[in-house]
Parts: C-alpha cells; structure tokens; sequence
C-alpha cells in the first residue's frame, strides 16, 4: 500500500499544478484513469486471498474517490478562472468617446412640403404629383389660359418644345397643371395637395428663382362653394402660422377660377398691427385661390353642371420664408450649413 499513500500524498501537488483544462484531464487519466495505478491494482484483487480483498478493494474505492474529488474540484476551479478572464478580455469600454458622423437633416424647402402635405392629409386631402417637364395643354388650354395670353411667350416660360401650341412641351411654370392631370385621371370627388417644382424664366434675385416649388390645392364635389374654400384656408393659416391667425380674401384675376382671390393671413409678427414682416399693413400676401372656372371642368371631361369646387396656390419657399423670416430666397439654394443647421 505504500505506493498508494505516496500517490495521495503527490497528487494534490499535482493537481493544483495544473493551470489548463487539457492539463487537467492527462492528470486526472493518470491518476484514475485506465492505466492509473489504482485501476492497475483493481484488475490484480482476482488474485489477492479472498479474506484480504474486501479491505484492499474498499481501499481503493476510496483513494480514486479521493483522487476524483481533488480533480473535480480543481476543474472547478479552472473553469471559473477561465470564465473571469473571458469577462476581463471581452470588456467594452464604455468610456471610450463614440465617433461623431455628420448626420443629415431635410432641407427647410423638403421640411415646408411635408408639413403642408400633412396638413391637408390630416383633412382627408390626398397627394397628387404631375411630371415638371409639362404639355402646354395642361399648363395652359386645360386651365383656361388661351394661346395669346403673355405668360405662355417663350419669354417668360421654359419651352423643351416651342412654336406649334398642339405639341409644345414645357417646363411647368405652375403645379396647377396638377388640376387638369388629377381631374382628368379620376372622377370626382377630388381633394387633393400637390406640392412640386415649378420653372420660371425669372432672374435669380432676393426673392425670385427660376426653380422654385409650389404647393396646389383642389376640392372637386357636389355643392362645394366659396365658404368651403375660405374655411380651408383659414384651417391651414392657422394650421402653418399659429392659432391666432385670420385670413382676408382680395378679389383677384387667375384664368382656371371664377371668382379668383388673393389670400392674406394676419401678421404673426405683429398680430395686424403693422411691422417690418407685413411691410406695415398688417397683412400677408400668402397665395392665389378660387373657384375652379367650368371652362376648366370642360376641358378635362366633368359635367360644370354637376360639380363645383375650388383650388389654391402658392409658393413653398414664399410661405417657408414669410415664417422663418427669411429675407432673401438665395439662401434657400445656396447649400450653406450656416443657413441649412438653423433649420433641423
Ligand atoms: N397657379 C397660380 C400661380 O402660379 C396660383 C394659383 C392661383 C393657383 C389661383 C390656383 C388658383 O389653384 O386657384 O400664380
């Protein structure tokens, strides 16, 4: 038994010597395993007289239990240690500054049409779209702008195609073009907003661009009238310029309505006291609006005898700027952070 007692007395050393799990295991099959020297000893107890082997036999169950326990707890052991360096190597410092990326906002033109979109979509309106290069058809006959009116001269307008009035392509000078092109795909009721770029031959300057956008209004039912159209006015001027606000209409001239009218809103600077944003009246000239004119009901294919309805236009950047009290429409295209950053 002497070799036994030196092996207990080894083994602890052994064990706690062992700093890897793989080491661990070639120690514990050495020491229990199938040629260890108790294993070895088992296989002899056949041969041992038969009144010593349950003492031998009960001897040895314990020593490789003994020698089990020393390599299950050092396993433990291992593990966990292996655990803790996996927490230690696989520490995020926190602390570390994150990188900084730029981060993008919608330009204030972008801003002003989804603002204006929701508006209206929230009253049951739809968007309506319509291609910028344009027919003069639905820039100009379908609303009820006749071949010699001026704004239809190469001068003032941007032709892609010009000379016979039939086939002339454009770039469209409005989004009332929007009007003719939703009537003329689908049957009333119509309630639309159609916001979009518009193409003048105007000289860039404080406060007109040859680019520019526009955002179109049109009611199309049964029994709309002109209470329809200045109750819907007002819920947007109140709506984009604050609860305060009122609206004045101002008898006007447009082809494609009848009656036409000019909209004003009340100065949010100075509650229609008078002050520099309203030039001292009080007023501001926000947007063109009427009664959609029958001729124009015509030209497209609804009955003016079964439908009546209003429509409105304005610009994107004149109400972008009246609110943000932007004095010139340059800086709108100048791509300047100063000017864009004011504006997330
Ligand atoms: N299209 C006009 C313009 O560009 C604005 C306008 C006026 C639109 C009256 C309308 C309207 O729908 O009814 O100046």
């Amino acid at each position: 038994m002497d070799d036994l007692d030196a092996l207990l007395s080894s083994a602890p050393g052994q064990v706690a010597a062992t700093d890897s799990l793989e080491g661990l295991d070639a120690v514990e099959a050495e020491l229990v395993g199938r040629r260890s020297l108790v294993t070895e000893r088992r296989r002899g107890l056949g041969q041992l007289d038969p009144a010593e082997r349950p003492a031998v036999g009960a001897r040895l169950n314990e020593v490789a239990a003994t020698l089990q326990e020393l390599v299950d707890g050092r396993r433990l052991m291992l593990e966990r240690e292996a655990e803790d360096r996996l927490l230690v190597e696989d520490r995020v410092d926190i602390t570390v500054p994150r990188r900084l990326v730029a981060t993008g906002t919608s330009h204030l033109i972008t801003q002003t049409i989804d603002e204006i979109s929701d508006i209206f979509t929230a009253i049951g309106y739809q968007i309506a779209d319509g291609p910028e290069a344009e027919t003069a058809w639905h820039n100009f006959d379908a609303l009820n702008t006749p071949w010699w009116h001026p704004s239809r001269l190469e001068s003032d307008t941007m032709y892609l195609d010009y000379g016979d009035p039939e086939d002339e392509i454009l770039l469209r000078t409005h989004t009332s073009t929007v009007q003719a092109r939703t009537m003329e795909s689908q049957p009333p009721p119509v309630h639309v907003i159609a916001p979009g770029r518009c193409y003048r031959t105007d000289t860039f300057d404080a406060t007109h661009s040859p680019v520019f956008h526009q955002f179109e209004g049109l009611a199309v039912a049964e029994g709309i009238t002109f209470q329809d159209l200045k109750g819907t006015l007002l819920y947007f001027a109140r709506e984009y310029f604050g609860p305060d606000r009122t609206i004045r209409l101002i008898p006007h001239f447009f082809p494609f309505t009848e009656p036409s009218a000019e909209m004003h809103v009340s100065c949010f600077a100075c509650d229609g006291s008078g002050c520099r944003v309203c030039s001292h009246s009080g007023w501001i000239e926000l947007l063109g609006c009427g009664m959609v004119d029958p001729n124009v009901f015509e030209a497209i294919g609804y009955d003016p005898s079964q439908v009546t309805g209003f429509a409105f236009g304005g610009g994107i950047e004149r109400v972008a700027m009246v609110r943000h009290g932007i004095d010139d429409i340059r800086h709108l295209w100048d791509n300047d952070l100063r000017v864009n950053e004011q504006f997330v």
